[in-house]
């Protein structure tokens, strides 16, 4: 009991820590957190400066600049098989619900930029 306690104390704690007020009580996303963890996504979402040969010769969609709910919701879909791309149904699925905050924090940036014009 107690230790759930603390750890939902925790949560909290670090939601405020994460600065944005969290929509509709979702993680807060934390963009340099989700820095961290885009290794996973350049092969293919490959950013300008940053960019691997895959985006020229793979298409995928540009998530860059997007609205952090429409890629957590998006994330989600994937996960949950609302969306059935094979390789992002497999991405999605080791990502939890503060990954996908982080990496969309992290995406919606208005300077990111993602290979794909
Ligand atoms: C193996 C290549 C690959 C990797 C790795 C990958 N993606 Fe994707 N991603 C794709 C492809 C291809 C699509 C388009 C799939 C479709 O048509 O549904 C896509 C779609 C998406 C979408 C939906 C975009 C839209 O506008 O509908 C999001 C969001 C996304 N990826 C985020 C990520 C994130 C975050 C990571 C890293 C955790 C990641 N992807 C890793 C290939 C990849």
């Amino acid at each position: 009991m107690t230790r759930s306690k603390s750890l939902v104390v925790a949560f909290a704690a670090a939601l405020v820590a994460g600065g944005a007020a969290a929509q509709g009580g979702a993680p807060a996303g934390d963009a340099a957190k989700g820095r961290e963890k885009v290794q996973m996504c350049q092969g293919c979402h490959g950013i300008d400066g940053w960019r691997t040969a895959f985006p020229e010769v793979y298409s995928v969609p540009k998530i860059g600049g997007q609205h952090p709910a429409y890629l957590v919701a998006a994330l989600k879909a994937y996960k949950g098989g609302d969306r059935t791309h094979p390789s992002m149904r497999a991405i999605a699925a080791g990502l939890s619900d503060q990954d996908m905050a982080d990496l969309a924090a992290y995406y919606a940036a208005p300077d990111m930029k993602t290979a794909g014009k």
